[in-house]
């Protein structure tokens, strides 16, 4: 047995065998990434067709993360002019801790340096440990604060924002 099939033979017993690739959003994205973003956010889906406005706008982009022939996490963005935001992120609950949303945020740094975009913002709540932890490691650092700005079942949770100044991320180098 050749070495591509035997890894795909491993591949069927144990998925994460799989290559991961991370390519730009294709044609058609909107369905996929609303399955993922209800997969990712329960208590906030984005429905398909917002999703479509949201990437038709002036400046908006992204990536999907694959393996195999399955999407399984999403990163959209925006270009600014001045910097770049970025709008949502998600892997499926049980493709996490395997990298997958550092990838798909190297790729959106280089990109990012590519337009000469000096930075990268984002929201996190407070209460999102997993997203905190994830880009603190990249670089991310606080600039400011949305008071009670996501709702809880139990109340609110504030919004941190962060930036990376992309000179110093550690992901370019
Ligand atoms: C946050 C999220 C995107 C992380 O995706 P992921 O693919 O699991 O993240 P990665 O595997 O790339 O993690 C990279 C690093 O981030 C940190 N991290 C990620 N998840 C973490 C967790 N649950 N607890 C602590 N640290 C975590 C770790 O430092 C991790 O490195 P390590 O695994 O070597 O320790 C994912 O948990 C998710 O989709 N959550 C729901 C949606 C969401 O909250 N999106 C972000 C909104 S701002």
């Amino acid at each position: 047995m050749s070495a591509f099939r035997k890894l795909g033979a491993a591949a069927r017993r144990d998925p994460s065998v799989v290559t991961r690739r991370i390519d730009p959003l294709p044609a058609g994205a909107e369905e996929p990434l609303a399955i993922l973003h209800g997969a990712c956010f329960p208590d906030d889906p984005w429905e398909s067709g917002a999703l479509a406005r949201l990437i038709a706008l002036t400046g908006s982009f992204g990536w999907l993360a694959w393996e195999g022939r399955a999407p399984v996490g999403f990163v959209l963005v925006r270009d600014l002019g001045n910097e770049c935001e970025i709008l949502s992120l998600g892997v499926l609950p049980r493709w996490r801790r395997l990298g997958i949303a550092q990838d798909l945020l190297r790729a959106v740094i280089a990109e990012a340096r590519g337009r000469s975009l000096p930075s990268l913002v984002l929201e996190v709540a407070t209460d999102n440990d997993a997203a905190g932890a994830l880009y603190a490691a990249l670089g991310f650092a606080p600039v400011g604060r949305r008071p009670r700005y996501y709702r809880r079942p139990d109340g609110r949770a504030d919004a941190l924002i962060l930036r990376l100044a992309l000179e110093s991320a550690p992901a370019a180098r």
